[in-house]
């Protein structure tokens, strides 16, 4: 025979997402891995031999049904403090723009992080982490933006990959200097939008960073400012994604499909042609329907016409302070498919093959053979099961790279 697989998991049914539509379901599967990689994915039945012969350990799951890891392609889960007052004030009418307009919101939460330490940063940040990885997300996408100046952005980075070093999650790290003026440059946004376009390449050099972000937006930066930072991102060879048509249609998805975006991200006011763009760019739209339910917001993104024209859809936590403090993958995919109506399918892939594509990964978020070996056992009696439920615990055991993690 040959070498011993690391692990065999058996008595669970496969949502393998294999091909271009449905849940790729497997009955009575089976899961085989070695070297943090995928070695067998198939029925128990077409097993090539007894299950102890073949791997070192064999786990009965004892039913339910396994699905990829899940990949949150977009979270600001770095970040101290919290913004509950902010959300007091919200509930008594003050709106999202008014707060940011009077010094609070995002710059509120920058002066948090302004005051912590590295190692402040990756305590606060851990459990939140933690959580979402223990609800099944084996790939976090992790934002910088609270720092809005060159040492609190590279700490908020550090920090990102120190949670990746802690817990043995997949991190993938993107620059958004461009999230917010900080008041400092009050009246000099271009100034700013010169100085975040001057810490990227040395960020980059250190490391730090796999993509590059930005808020465009009338509280974030135009189209005009968002393309400077592109340029040099583009020059980098960093690929880029953008906060994109949040609260209103400035053009951000047309702005992002022409740099060949990976993602353009919230898109609820996205017009037929920025959706026409992105589908000739193959620029993920990610939802994100946190941020959506938290600021009672009513413009849906235009689900129908990502459908009809082939736009793949991702579903994101948006994990922040401000806008969704969201802290289960699962939840979102509850969310997209309440508020947006996707089916509990659209919300699986958008959580997993699609969620991977919005990062440029194609290593991942399917169950098969040769890709990671990252997997969830959930206790649902089918997929849409995970949809269904709000809240709850229903990970039963969550593995990365091989490993179990939760
Ligand atoms: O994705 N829109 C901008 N950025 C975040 C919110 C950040 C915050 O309010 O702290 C978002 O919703
Ligand atoms: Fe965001």
């Amino acid at each position: 025979m040959t070498e011993a697989w690391d692990g065999l998991l058996l008595g669970a049914h496969l949502a393998t997402l294999q091909g271009d539509a449905g849940y790729g379901a497997i009955e009575d599967g089976a899961l085989g891995w070695r070297d943090g990689r995928l070695v067998f994915v198939g029925r128990r039945a077409d097993l090539p031999g007894a299950p102890e012969r073949l791997a070192d350990m064999v786990v009965d799951a004892g039913g339910g049904w396994i699905t990829p890891g899940l990949v949150d392609c977009h979270t600001h889960l770095v970040f101290a403090g919290d913004r509950a007052a902010e959300f007091e004030q919200r509930l008594q009418g003050a709106s999202y723009e008014e707060i940011a307009r009077s010094g609070g919101g995002i710059v509120s939460t920058v002066r948090a992080v302004r005051e912590a330490d590295e190692d402040t940063l990756l305590a606060q940040s851990l459990p939140r982490a933690r959580a979402l990885l223990c609800d099944g997300a084996t790939t976090l996408e992790v934002k910088s933006g609270y720092g809005l100046e060159l040492e609190g952005e590279r700490r908020m980075l550090r920090a990102a990959r120190r949670i990746a070093q802690s817990l043995g999650v997949e991190v993938r790290t993107t620059f958004l200097g461009a999230h917010a003026l900080p008041p400092e440059y009050a009246g000099r946004a271009d100034d700013y939008i010169g100085a975040v376009c001057d810490w990227l390449p040395r960020l980059h050099e250190e490391g730090l960073v796999d993509a590059v972000d930005a808020f465009a937006e009338r509280i974030g930066f135009s189209i005009a400012q968002t393309r400077r930072v592109f340029e040099v991102a583009r020059d980098l060879g960093l690929a880029v994604k953008l906060h994109a048509d949040q609260l209103s249609d400035g053009g951000g998805a047309a702005l992002a499909a022409e740099f060949g975006a990976l993602s353009a991200d919230h898109v609820e006011h996205t017009s037929p042609a920025g959706v026409a763009a992105m589908a000739r760019s193959g620029t993920v739209a990610v939802l994100l329907p946190g941020a959506f339910h938290v600021l009672r917001e009513t413009t849906l993104p235009p689900i129908a016409a990502f459908r009809a024209q082939g736009v793949a859809m991702a579903v994101a936590t948006d994990c922040n302070p401000g806008t969704s403090p969201l802290l289960s993958l699962r939840q979102a995919m509850q969310l997209a498919c309440t508020h947006f109506r996707l089916t509990p399918e659209e919300a699986l892939r958008g959580a997993t093959v699609n969620g991977a594509r919005a990062l440029g990964l194609d290593d991942r978020g399917v169950l098969r053979a040769g890709l990671r070996a990252d997997f969830v056992h959930w206790d649902v009696a089918r997929p849409a099961g995970l949809c269904y439920w709000l809240g709850g615990s229903l990970a039963r055991a969550v593995y990365a790279g091989g490993q179990r993690l939760c």
